[in-house]
């Protein structure tokens, strides 16, 4: 009965939505468990090209029980959005099941990302602007909405009403801004919960169901692991918890039941929003992986830092998150240069230290210690196996998985589901 999580392990965008789409063919279930329309996942298939951000990537596959799980930011607009911009494409979205637990994303959560970010000038995070930072303040302290609320229209439309009249005030008052009509947002949110209403299920059973016939479960990560809220550089990270600990308690499976933890990581690295970023390259060839790699965001379309691979930071992940293997992905993007680098610790005050300090602050000091490596120059786009890399791309992949700790058990060559190689190191 594998539960297998699938976990981004540096600044988000590492192609998650491509390891779990090519793993979806094998699952019986996947659970998005985190995190909200924040995240953006691109996936490649026989189908076409999608850019997901709250419907779990099992969706490709017809016979995939489909979860969004208690600890999800659900935004019913775009969730609804989504659906319809399958549905037009020939996916439905018939096993999509929302847990009632999941808290929902009310427009006056939008307007606050947005207010607050201006509020924060210079030390402003770079958040998505989706309004799941607020969102998560209110499942906190105890006021939020839940999806369970979308079942009863009565209940909803009041519950609706007093929320934003409440908030009205507190947006005059810290913002001096325009109020949110009480009246409209909750016709609006009427008429969301005519459609979610259908796909409104306890996600519990079907995963104990799952368990227990030995079905594969795929639990979905969003976002990465350097964005987590506490083990990321704090404050520029996001609000939900995004390593495997988080992502088992979003979905509600308890750590008995995971058999595998795979921790998806860029060949390089990039990182979207503010904070530190100690490989970040500002040169021409922190340019080229960009134009290449067209690295820009999903969610935004802001242009990503790119940088080299940070072996101290992945390193941090790895221990967080105890990944038994790792998918090294966009290897490709690389092709094209002759030398690389990897860092494989920082200076510090003048001291060489190997770990990821905890201050935002002291990392932003940190200056990275180099270990150049030969590039292979020859594209790998078209290998079919991995002991066809040229000796190069190899010797690298070798060098990351040595530099961390953990095998590769997976290498993307390019966008598509299929250019992925097999290194038959995946447990
Ligand atoms: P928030 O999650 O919108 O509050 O944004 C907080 C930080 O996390 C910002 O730096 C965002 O750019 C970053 N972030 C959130 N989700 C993702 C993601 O899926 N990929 C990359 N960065 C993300």
């Amino acid at each position: 009965m594998p539960v297998i999580a699938v976990v981004g392990g540096q600044w988000g965008d590492e192609g998650k939505g491509k390891i779990i789409d090519l793993l979806a063919g094998r699952a019986h279930v996947v659970v998005r468990s985190q995190g909200g329309d924040n995240a953006g996942h691109t996936v490649v298939n026989p189908r076409g090209t999608f850019a997901l951000h709250l419907v779990p990537a099992g969706i490709f596959n017809p016979a995939t029980d489909c979860l969004i799980g208690p600890g999800v930011a659900l935004n019913p607009e775009v969730l609804l959005a989504e659906i319809d911009a399958l549905r037009e494409r020939g996916v439905a979205a018939d096993k999509l099941v929302i847990s009632p637990r999941a808290h929902l994303v009310m427009p006056y959560h939008l307007v606050l990302d947005r207010l607050e970010e201006e509020a924060r000038g210079p030390r402003a995070i770079g958040t998505t602007r989706r309004g799941i930072g607020p969102m998560y303040v209110d499942k906190v302290r105890r006021i939020g909405l839940v999806v369970g609320d979308l079942q009863d229209p009565v209940r909803l439309r009041e519950r609706v009403s007093a929320a934003v009249e409440r908030r009205n005030l507190q947006l005059a008052r810290d913002f001096n801004a325009e109020p949110i009509d009480p009246r409209e947002t909750a016709s609006r949110y009427d008429q969301f919960a005519e459609r979610i209403r259908p796909h409104i299920a306890d996600t519990e059973p079907i995963l104990e169901r799952a368990l227990r016939d030995g079905r594969t479960i795929l639990l979905e990560g969003a976002h990465g692991t350097l964005l987590d809220l506490d083990h990321g550089s704090y404050p520029f990270v996001t609000t939900s918890s995004c390593t495997v600990g988080g992502l088992l308690n979003g979905a509600g499976i308890g750590p008995r039941h995971l058999t595998t933890a795979l921790g998806v990581f860029k060949a390089y690295a990039t990182r979207v929003g503010a904070g530190p970023m100690p490989t970040e390259l500002d040169d021409e060839v922190g340019a080229h992986i960009r134009e290449r790699g067209q690295e820009y965001g999903t969610r935004t379309g802001r242009p990503r830092r790119c940088g080299w691979f940070d072996a101290v930071a992945a390193r941090h992940s790895v221990l967080v998150n105890g990944f038994h293997a790792l998918a090294v992905t966009r290897l490709d993007i690389l092709d094209a240069l002759d030398e690389l680098k990897v860092c494989i610790a920082y200076e510090l005050h003048g001291q060489r230290i190997d770990h990821l300090p905890s201050q935002a602050e002291e990392v932003e000091r940190c200056r990275p210690v180099w270990e150049g490596l030969k590039g292979w120059s020859s594209p790998t786009g078209n290998v079919q196996d991995w002991r066809e890399l040229p000796t190069a791309a190899r010797d690298y992949v070798r060098f990351l998985e040595d530099a961390v700790g953990v095998r590769a058990g997976l290498i993307g060559v390019g966008r598509e589901r299929e250019k992925t190689l097999f290194t038959g190191a995946l447990p």
